[in-house]
C-alpha cells in the first residue's frame, strides 16, 4: 500500500507542477485548473487510503461538512471578493499548521530519540511561529479587504522595537523548548505561538491600503511555508513538496509586484505606507474638472482611430466589463484599433482585470501589459479609463511627496483625450487625490461603469 501512495505522491506533485504552468498564461489557465483539481483529488484519496488512516467516519463527516462549507462560499463568493477568501483560506493553512504542531509534540506515538528528536523539535517549533503568524495576519488581512478594519495603517510608537523584541523573545522560548524533557516544554510552545499571533496581527495592521497585494501574496507564501513545516512535521513528501511549490511561488508573486508597484519588499513588510489622503500633496492640484455625457463620448470615439481602454476595480464592481466587451467590437467594427492595458495591481488581486476580459470573451491577443502599451498613449486619440484611479494617478510619477510617489503607472494623460468613467470624485484604494482629473484634456464621465459604458453603446 505504501508504495502505491508514494506513486500517487509523487502523480499529484507532478501535476500540481503542470498545474502552476498552466496558470502562467491566459489560454492554457483553464488546463492548468484541472490539473490542479485532478492533482488534489489523488492527493486526498492516496492520504485517505494511506496505513496510517482509520478513522473513516470521522474523516468523511468532517470532508462532507468542509466540503460543503467551501462549495457554498465559493459559489456566494463575488469576483471582487476574491481577495478576501484568498486571505481567510490562508488562515486557515495557518491555523492547521498551529494545531498539527500542538498535536505532533504531543503524540505519545512519538518515540524518535537523539538528533531526529531535535530535528523534529525544531520543525515543530518553526512550524507553529510560521502557522501563527500566518493565522493573525491573514485573518487581519481579511478584515482590511472587507472594510471591517480601516486600511489606514497601525503606527504604534516603537513598533519595530516591540517586532524585535517578538522576535528575540520568541527565540529564547525556542531554546527553552529545546531543552525541555518530555512534554515540557509545552508551555514555552504555547507561549511562543500567543506571541506569534500577536506579531502577525501587529505586522499586517502596520501595512496600509496601497501595500496590500503584495501582502497577501507573501501571505500566500507564508501559507505555502506553513504546510510544509506541517509536512515535515507528519513526514508526508507531499505537504512539504505542495508547501515549497505553495511557498516559492508566493515569493515570487510578491518580488514581481513589489517590482511592479516600485516598492522595497522589505519596507512593504515594515509598513507604514498608505497614510492618508491629505499626504497625497494632491490638494494643490485640485481644480477644475470638465464633465462630459455619453453622447459627446461616443462622438468622441466614433472618430477615434487609436483607442486604449484601462479597466480597474470600478468595471469589477460594475460588472461592467460586458458593455465594454460590447464597445470594443463595435469600435472594431468601425475600423479603430482598440487595445486594454492591464496595469499589475489593477483592481484587487493579480490578473484580476485579465480574468473579467476573458470571462466576457476579449480577445487576448488586444489586452496588454503595462510595459507593452505604456509608450503608445501619445499616439492614441482616445482613453477610457473605467473604474480606475491609483493605477493612472500622474502624482505617482511627478509628486515626489505623495503616498504612491514611484509606483509606475499608465501614462493616460499623454493621449489626446482620457475619458474617466467612475461616480464621483473620490479617491481610489491608495486614498490619494489624483490630478489626472483636472487635465485640460480629461473628461469625467460620472455614473456607474456599466450604465456610462451602456449609454455610450446606445449613442453609438
Ligand atoms: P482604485 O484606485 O481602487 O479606483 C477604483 C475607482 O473605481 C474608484 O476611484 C471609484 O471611484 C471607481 N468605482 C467604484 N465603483 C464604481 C462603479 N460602480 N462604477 C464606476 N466606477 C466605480 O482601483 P485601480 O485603479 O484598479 O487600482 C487598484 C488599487 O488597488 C491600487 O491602489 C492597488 O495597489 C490596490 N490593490 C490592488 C490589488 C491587486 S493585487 N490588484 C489588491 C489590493 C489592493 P468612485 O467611487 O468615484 O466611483
Amino acid at each position: 500500500m505504501n508504495n502505491i501512495v508514494t506513486a500517487s505522491y509523487i502523480g499529484a506533485s507532478i501535476l500540481f507542477i503542470l498545474s502552476l504552468g498552466g496558470l502562467s498564461n491566459q489560454e492554457t489557465a483553464r488546463r492548468g485548473n484541472y490539473y490542479g483539481i485532478a492533482g488534489m483529488t489523488l492527493a486526498i484519496l492516496a492520504t485517505v487510503l494511506s496505513n496510517n488512516v482509520n478513522a473513516y467516519v470521522v474523516l468523511i463527516i468532517m470532508m462532507l461538512i468542509g466540503g460543503a462549507i467551501g462549495m457554498t462560499l465559493a459559489k456566494r463568493v463575488e469576483m471582487t471578493q476574491m481577495p478576501e477568501l484568498v486571505a481567510i483560506l490562508h488562515s486557515f493553512v495557518g491555523l492547521a499548521a498551529v494545531l498539527v504542531g500542538v498535536a505532533s509534540y504531543l503524540d505519545p506515538d512519538n518515540q524518535l530519540t537523539g538528533v531526529e528528536h531535535s530535528i523534529h523539535q525544531v520543525e515543530i517549533f518553526l512550524g507553529v511561529f510560521i502557522g501563527a503568524v500566518t493565522f493573525t495576519g491573514s485573518v487581519i488581512a481579511f478584515g482590511k479587504l472587507n472594510g471591517r478594519i480601516a486600511s489606514k495603517p497601525l503606527m504604534l510608537p516603537m513598533r519595530h522595537g516591540l517586532n524585535l523584541a517578538i522576535v528575540l523573545i520568541c527565540f529564547w522560548l525556542g531554546s527553552a523548548f529545546m531543552g525541555a524533557e518530555g512534554h515540557g516544554g509545552l508551555w514555552a510552545l504555547l507561549v511562543m505561538t500567543v506571541l506569534a499571533f500577536l506579531f502577525g496581527a501587529h505586522l499586517v495592521m502596520g501595512i496600509g491600503g496601497a501595500d496590500m497585494p503584495v501582502v497577501i501574496s507573501m501571505l500566500n507564501s507564508y501559507s505555502g511555508w506553513a504546510a510544509a513545516a506541517t509536512g515535515f512535521m507528519l513526514s508526508n513528501d507531499l505537504l512539504i513538496v505542495t508547501g515549497a511549490l505553495v511557498g516559492s511561488s508566493g515569493a515570487i508573486l510578491s518580488y514581481i509586484m513589489c517590482r511592479a508597484m516600485n516598492r522595497k519588499f522589505l519596507n512593504v513588510i515594515l509598513g507604514g505606507f498608505g497614510t492618508s489622503a491629505a499626504a497625497a500633496g494632491g490638494d494643490e492640484e485640485a481644480g477644475e474638472y470638465t464633465p462630459i455625457s455619453a453622447e459627446e463620448t461616443a462622438e468622441l470615439l466614433k472618430d477615434a482611430k487609436e483607442v486604449v481602454i484601462v479597466p480597474g476595480y470600478g468595471m469589477a464592481v460594475a460588472h461592467a466589463q460586458h458593455p465594454v466587451s460590447e464597445l470594443t467590437k463595435k469600435l472594431r467594427a468601425n475600423g479603430a484599433n482598440v487595445r486594454f492595458a492591464i496595469h499589475p495591481v489593477a483592481g484587487r488581486m493579480p490578473g484580476h482585470m485579465n480574468v473579467l476580459l476573458a470571462e466576457a470573451k476579449v480577445p487576448y491577443d488586444i489586452v496588454l501589459e503595462m510595459d507593452e502599451i505604456n509608450e503608445d498613449f501619445p499616439e492614441t486619440d482616445v482613453v477610457m479609463v473605467i473604474g480606475a484611479n491609483d493605477i493612472v494617478n500622474p502624482a505617482a510619477k511627478e509628486n515626489p511627496g505623495s503616498p504612491i510617489a514611484g509606483m509606475p503607472v499608465l501614462e493616460v494623460w499623454n493621449a489626446k483625450h482620457c475619458i474617466i468613467s467612475k461616480r464621483s470624485m473620490a479617491t481610489g484604494y491608495a486614498g490619494v487625490d489624483n490630478p489626472l482629473f483636472y487635465r485640460d484634456n480629461s473628461r469625467m464621465l460620472f455614473g456607474d461603469a456599466k450604465d456610462s459604458v451602456d449609454a455610450v453603446l446606445k449613442a453609438l
